[in-house]
């Protein structure tokens, strides 16, 4: 951002403060970063909210704790639990991009996107039309997968026959038959190096939206903080999380992501735009 950028004194609830600010060309290169929250109005549930969410629905699998499911070791000792969820999470053509996603994606069409940071494994942001080099998918994604003993890759077609009848694929290499895992990233996993390559563009920022995330995942957790002092941050979730409200600049609308996004766009001037970008999909 310029020396000369006045710092943004945005009134903290106001959202035509942050429509001004985009509209005066002050907020060229915006960084958005998503959770499960911009995906649960598509029918995916997230993981933390409290009665609908992920892990408080996994009981049936009787697990240790639920973020088992999506735990390395666990998974070598009994795969079959991820599998029976994976082929609830599978991204298929069952779940259609939402609001949020389609806003990310005409922020992109009008060159305001300067990237995108997801956690989301739905690949709903690329379904909503958001350029994929636009797109970190920090913690993978089900695009591909491999063996995790040999890791060679499995083939795209088996794997989907595989999860589709919510069986265990193993690994077809001569001698290993290890156990195949999709490339999203289970705890105790590292995350995709594109996520360390381009995580100095949130300093580049000049506006940071956060959607849909409890900010309970490190290090993906720590975007926000690594925006400049000078860029506004604006939270999109049900409840305030991580850092915000600690920054001068912080703007929170809290409520349904898809209905905040919507008063951003209305304030914009692109309401009727963002509608009919969703209802073409
Ligand atoms: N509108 C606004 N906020 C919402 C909505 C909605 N429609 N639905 C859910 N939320 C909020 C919840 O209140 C919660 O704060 O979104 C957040 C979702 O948080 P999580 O369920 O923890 O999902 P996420 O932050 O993406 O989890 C991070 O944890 O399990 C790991 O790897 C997994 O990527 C995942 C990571």
């Amino acid at each position: 951002i310029s020396e000369d950028t006045p710092p943004l004194t945005l009134d903290k609830r106001s959202l035509p403060a942050v429509a001004e600010y985009i509209k005066s060309g002050q907020a060229p290169r915006i960084v958005a970063m998503t959770g499960a929250g911009i995906s649960t109005a598509a029918g995916i549930p997230d993981f933390r909210s409290p009665t609908t969410g992920l892990y408080a629905n996994l009981a049936a699998l009787n697990l240790p704790e639920p973020e088992a499911v999506f735990d390395l070791t666990f998974f070598r000792q009994n795969p079959q639990p991820f599998y029976v969820l994976a082929r609830e999470l599978y991204p298929g053509t069952r779940y259609r991009p939402t609001v949020s996603h389609v806003f990310l994606a005409l922020l992109a069409r009008k060159g305001l996107l300067h990237m995108l940071f997801t956690q989301n494994i739905d690949c709903l942001e690329r379904a909503a039309g958001v350029p994929p080099e636009r797109i970190v998918e920090a913690h993978g994604s089900f695009a591909t997968q491999r063996c995790i003993d040999c890791k060679v890759l499995f083939d795209g077609e088996r794997m989907r026959k595989f999860v589709a009848r919510g069986e265990v694929p193993r690994c077809a290499e001569e001698g290993c038959g290890g156990l195949v895992k999709p490339d999203i990233v289970f705890f105790g996993e590292a995350l995709p190096r594109d996520f360390f390559d381009q995580m100095q563009r949130v300093s580049e920022a000049g506006l940071v939206l956060v959607m849909g995330t409890s900010l309970q995942v490190h290090p993906f957790a720590g975007l926000p903080d690594m925006a400049d002092e000078a860029a506004p941050r604006v939270l999109f979730n049900r409840e305030e999380v991580g850092s915000f409200g600690t920054r001068a600049d912080d703007v929170m609308v809290l409520g349904d992501c898809d209905a905040g996004v919507r008063k951003l766009a209305d304030a914009l001037g692109w309401g009727q735009e963002l509608e009919e970008a969703w209802r073409a999909l």
